[in-house]
């Protein structure tokens, strides 16, 4: 069964617990790479930690969390085949899947509540990538060497 990767900070700590809510009533499985707790923590600690578990395949897709997205969502994109995508509304979160196939749904923990979290998290998992023009600009995305 694919498994999906959770990472945050010590912003994100809360909404990702309630994450696990979430998935949890849908029957998901799941692997925290953490921060565990609210201590202050650097983000890029845990963000790397999931993009490697992307990289090589050991999850199928991720859900990060920091306090605005951004920095979380910064780190995960230095990895290869990571497209992770900072979302705050189920608009967004669906066409994150649709036009990016993104791989990784990033929240702002500091601006989202439980509730548009649900939403967006539904929306990313239950949405899938339309392909055609939007794969030819996918293919774009990484670095030529
Ligand atoms: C932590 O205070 C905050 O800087 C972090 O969660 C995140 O928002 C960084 O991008």
């Amino acid at each position: 069964m694919a498994i999906i990767g959770l990472c945050c900070d010590h912003a994100g700590y809360e909404l990702k617990e309630f994450v696990k809510t979430v998935l949890d009533a849908r029957g998901l499985s799941y692997k925290d790479y953490g921060c565990y707790s609210t201590e202050s923590c650097d983000y890029p600690d845990f963000a790397h930690q999931l993009g490697a578990a992307i990289e090589t395949a050991e999850v199928s897709s991720g859900i990060a969390i920091c306090g605005t997205g951004n920095g979380i969502g910064m780190t995960l994109n230095k990895h290869q085949g990571v497209r992770a995508a900072l979302c705050w509304s189920e608009e967004i979160a669906r066409l994150a899947r649709e036009h990016n196939d993104a791989n990784v749904l990033v929240m702002p923990g500091r601006f989202v509540a439980n509730v548009a979290a649900t939403s967006m998290v539904n929306a990313f998992l239950d949405t899938a990538f339309e392909g055609g023009r939007h794969q030819r600009r996918v293919n774009k995305i990484p670095l030529q060497k």
